[in-house]
């Protein structure tokens, strides 16, 4: 097959125009020729010119479909090669694509389960008695609800989004299923909303603390494409790309499943960074050489003492700024702290299939047979190596038992 070809049917926004189609693609392009001749689609060409990758990257991580009730994301594991969005309706479908790290990213996972589990409401709220019995619809939701709670353990906003949707259903006293759906697609659509201000403001904050012109280092992808916009530990990336701070960014390529150089080597690249991509072990040279001023990183679950659970590796970069004097930043939503929890010692940490460290990204094996692997997917990066946690109520520093519940309204 010369091309690969997907056609998004979807209602999609550029530049403050709707449309309804889209088209992907960062290498060949092939366009449907009833999008080719669109108005939107000509728009979107003349912007972009042969190569559309900027362009095309205005397409939000996850979002709603009005019209097809889909919840729509990027399928992040065929990044960087090709822009590929999937529309899901079906309660297994998001389940699955949360499990496989196609929307994958702590805020980015709670914005899709939120919407998930709207869009699978719709369904079952449009069959049988559970679109009639109040009673009936909430005991459905709440199958769905803990069965997509076993599709990751780290990332708290998991939970979150998922028990805010909770509260509607259970906060509703009335008899009609169609109200009742209207009011869980309203918390949907203002949990989404809620991630782009959140994420501005987490970037404000961190602008605060650094200059233009400093090395910034980032660990794995707390990006864009982990939140509905802007990210966390890149908000104040996007935001002095705006400003003209002129930051040289290094990007840890994040083993085993690269999502630093998958994706946020991608992102910023497309949203014309300067950023270096840089192996996983090389963060002690770089610091050595005195290239980073300040490291940047986003976390899946913050405990009430301070410590991190962040992608496998941030703990060896944090240790490693230490002794260079570097000061982390973590930048986490208020979704992101767990006050219930005391100490990181306590996260639940996910261990994912050791394929993925001997097999996924190579064109080969690169480990020998049935050799023993650990794979864990996230560690903890205790409070003490920490310079401040950066959320969108502000910045808060040690001692994190007193500082963070000023920030948790
Ligand atoms: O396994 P992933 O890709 O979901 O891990 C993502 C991370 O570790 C991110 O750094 C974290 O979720 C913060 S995203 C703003």
């Amino acid at each position: 097959m010369p091309f690969q070809y997907i056609m998004m049917t979807f209602r999609t926004k550029f530049k403050g125009r709707i449309g309804r189609a889209y088209i992907l693609y960062t290498k060949d392009i092939m366009v449907k020729e009833d999008v080719m001749h669109s108005p939107l689609y000509m728009t979107m060409r003349k912007e972009g010119g042969d190569n559309m990758t900027e362009m095309e990257f205005h397409q939000e991580t996850v979002a709603l479909d009005e019209e097809a009730k889909a919840l729509v994301i990027i399928d992040q594991t065929k990044l960087p090669g090709r822009i590929e969005m999937l529309s899901l309706t079906k309660v297994e479908d998001v389940w699955e694509a949360i499990y496989q790290l196609k929307v994958r990213g702590a805020p980015a996972i709670g914005v899709a389960a939120a919407i998930g589990i709207y869009v699978a409401a719709v369904r079952f709220g449009n069959d049988g008695i559970a679109g009639t019995d109040v009673a009936m619809f909430q005991s459905r939701f709440r199958r769905a609800k803990e069965y997509l709670e076993t599709s990751r353990p780290t990332a708290v906003n998991l939970f979150w989004a998922l028990n805010r949707m909770e509260g509607v259903v259970t906060g509703y006293e009335g008899d009609s299923v169609a109200v009742l759906l209207r009011l869980l697609h309203d918390e949907a659509v203002k949990i989404h909303d809620e991630d782009v201000e959140v994420c501005r403001k987490i970037g404000e904050h961190a602008l605060t603390l650094v200059r233009p012109g400093d090395g910034l280092l980032t660990h794995c992808n707390a990006g864009r494409l982990a939140a509905v916009k802007y990210g966390t530990a890149t908000a104040p990336m996007y935001l002095g790309q705006e400003r003209g701070y002129r930051f040289r960014i290094y990007a840890d390529e994040t083993r085993p499943l690269l999502q630093g150089a998958r994706l946020t080597a991608f992102e910023l690249q497309a949203a014309g960074m300067d950023v270096t991509l840089v192996c996983d072990g090389m963060s002690s040279a770089l610091m050595q050489k005195g290239l980073v001023d300040a490291v940047f990183v986003g976390c899946d679950r913050v405990a009430a003492n301070g410590d991190v659970a962040n992608k496998i590796g941030t703990s060896v970069v944090a240790c490693v700024a230490k002794q260079y004097g570097v000061p982390v930043y973590v930048c986490a939503p208020t979704s992101t702290i767990d006050m219930a929890i005391k100490s990181g010692t306590d996260i639940p940490i996910e261990e994912r299939a050791g394929e993925e460290v001997t097999e996924m990204w190579y064109r080969e094996r690169m480990a020998p047979e049935g050799v023993k692997v650990w794979n864990p997917c996230f560690d903890v990066t205790s409070h003490e190596l920490i310079a401040g946690i950066v959320t969108e109520n502000g910045i808060v520093r040690a001692p994190y038992e007193k500082s963070l519940p000023t920030v948790c309204s």
